[in-house]
C-alpha cells in the first residue's frame, strides 16, 4: 500500500479507502445487498492486513448499523490510532426545524450518536453529506468548529458540493476562524467526469484532498456488462438511478478498460482505479467481498502510460448530474433527499 496526506491536514491516508456503505443490517435501510457484521469483521481484517488505514461510513448507512460494525472491527483488530476514520452527518430534518434545532446542536446531536455507534470518542474526519439547504452555512461551520474545538473530530470534510459551495464555506471559514474542510467526497470515476470542469482545480489550488466515491461506478467499472451479475448489481436500485441513463454510452469506455485490463494482464478494476489515482488522493471503494479490497489495493501498483490514460479519456462526452448532486439546488429544499427516501422508493416501483 502507498500512503499521503489528506490534503491540508496531517492525516496519513492509504491511497485506497475502504468505503463502508456496502456494510449493515440489510432490513434497516437504504440497501438491501449490505452484509452482516462477521462479514464485515472479514473485510475489513482483511483491508487492514493490505494495508489500507483510511474507512469511509456515515450515520445514514443500514441506520447506524454500517457505523456499529466498523467501529466494533477496529476495537477488536486495531489500534485506535492508526486508523483514519470518516463518517458523515444528514442534514437537518423538517421535524428539527419546526422544533428548533438549530444547525449547531444538529451537528452536536449528530456526531455524538456517531461516536456511540462507533463505540470512539473521536473520528479523524468529519464530513457533512449533503449540501443542507434549509440550515445556513454560517450554523453549519460553527457546529463543525465546536466539534473540532470539542475533540470529537480532528478535522472536517465536505461531500456532494459544487466548487462556488466548498468555495464560499471555507471563505467563511476562513474569515471566522473555524476549521475548514480539507477534503472533499464528490462522484467521480471515468464514467463520471464533471468534477473535472471547476472542482478538481479548485481542490488542486487549495490543497484540498479528492477523496470520490463510486471509484468503480458502482461495480461498473470493474466488469463487463452481463459479466458476474452480483446481488449489488440486481438490487442497487440506487446504483441503476445513477448510471442507467447514460449506459450506452459509457460502454465505450467500459470496453476500453476491459481492453487495457487484458493488455496489461489485471483486473478491470486495477485499470479504472490506477486511472483515478492519478487524479485523486484515495478514491472511496466499496468492498462486500473479500477479493474486492484485493483489487482495489492491487490498483495503487499499477502505472499506465500517458497513452493509456488518454485513451480512456477520450470517448467521455459530459454527463448531466446524477443522484444527490441532481438535487443540490435551493428549489429542492422542502423535498426529502434522493439518498435518504429516493432509492427505496425506486425498489418499491
Ligand atoms: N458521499 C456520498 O454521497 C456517497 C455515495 C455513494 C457512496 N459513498 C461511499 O463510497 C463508497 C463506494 O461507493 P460504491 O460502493 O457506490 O461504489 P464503487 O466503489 O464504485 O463500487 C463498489 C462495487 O464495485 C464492485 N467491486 C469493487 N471492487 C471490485 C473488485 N476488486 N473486483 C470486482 N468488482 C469490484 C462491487 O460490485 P458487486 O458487489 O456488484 O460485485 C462493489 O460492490 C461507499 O461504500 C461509501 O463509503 C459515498
Amino acid at each position: 500500500m502507498k500512503y499521503t496526506k489528506l490534503g491540508n491536514s496531517d492525516l496519513n491516508v492509504s491511497r485506497i479507502c475502504m468505503g463502508c456503505m456496502g456494510f449493515g443490517d440489510a432490513k434497516r435501510g437504504q440497501h438491501s445487498w449490505t452484509i452482516d457484521e462477521a462479514h464485515t469483521k472479514e473485510i475489513i481484517k482483511h483491508g487492514l492486513e493490505l494495508g489500507v488505514n483510511f474507512y469511509d461510513t456515515a450515520i445514514a448507512y443500514q441506520s447506524g448499523t454500517s457505523e456499529q460494525y466498523v467501529g466494533r472491527a477496529i476495537r477488536d483488530l486495531a489500534q485506535r490510532e492508526d486508523v483514519v476514520v470518516a463518517t458523515k452527518f444528514l442534514p437537518r430534518t423538517q421535524d428539527e426545524i419546526e422544533n428548533g434545532i438549530t444547525g449547531q446542536k444538529h451537528i452536536e446531536n449528530m456526531i455524538n450518536t456517531s461516536l456511540q455507534n462507533l463505540g470512539m470518542d473521536y473520528v479523524d474526519l468529519y464530513i457533512y453529506h449533503m449540501w443542507d439547504w434549509n440550515t445556513p452555512i454560517y450554523d453549519i461551520l460553527d457546529g463543525l468548529n465546536k466539534a473540532v474545538k470539542s475533540g470529537k473530530a480532528r478535522y472536517i470534510g465536505i461531500s456532494n458540493c459544487f466548487a462556488w459551495q466548498l468555495a464560499k464555506a471555507n471563505a467563511i471559514a476562513e474569515k471566522e476562524g473555524f476549521a475548514k474542510f480539507v477534503s472533499v467526497q464528490g462522484h467521480y470515476n471515468l464514467i463520471f467526469r464533471e468534477e473535472e470542469r471547476e472542482m478538481v482545480p479548485f481542490c488542486e489550488e487549495e490543497n484540498i484532498a479528492l477523496t470520490p466515491y463510486s471509484a468503480l461506478a458502482s461495480g461498473r467499472l470493474s466488469r463487463q456488462k452481463g459479466e458476474q451479475d452480483t446481488k449489488r448489481a440486481a438490487e442497487d436500485a440506487y446504483a441503476k438511478f445513477k448510471y442507467d441513463a447514460t449506459a450506452q454510452q459509457d460502454s465505450v469506455i467500459i470496453d476500453r478498460v476491459s481492453e487495457l485490463a487484458q493488455k496489461h494482464g489485471v483486473s478491470m478494476t486495477e485499470v479504472s482505479l490506477a486511472w483515478l489515482l492519478t487524479k485523486v488522493t484515495s478514491p472511496v471503494v466499496g468492498a462486500t467481498k473479500l477479493h474486492h479490497i484485493e483489487g482495489a489495493a492491487k490498483a495503487v501498483d499499477l502505472t499506465l502510460t500517458d497513452d493509456e490514460l488518454a485513451y480512456l479519456e477520450e470517448p467521455y462526452v459530459p454527463h448531466p448530474l446524477a443522484g444527490v448532486m441532481a438535487q443540490n439546488k435551493r428549489e429542492n429544499a422542502k423535498e426529502k433527499h434522493v439518498w435518504t427516501t429516493g432509492s427505496q422508493k425506486i425498489r418499491e416501483k
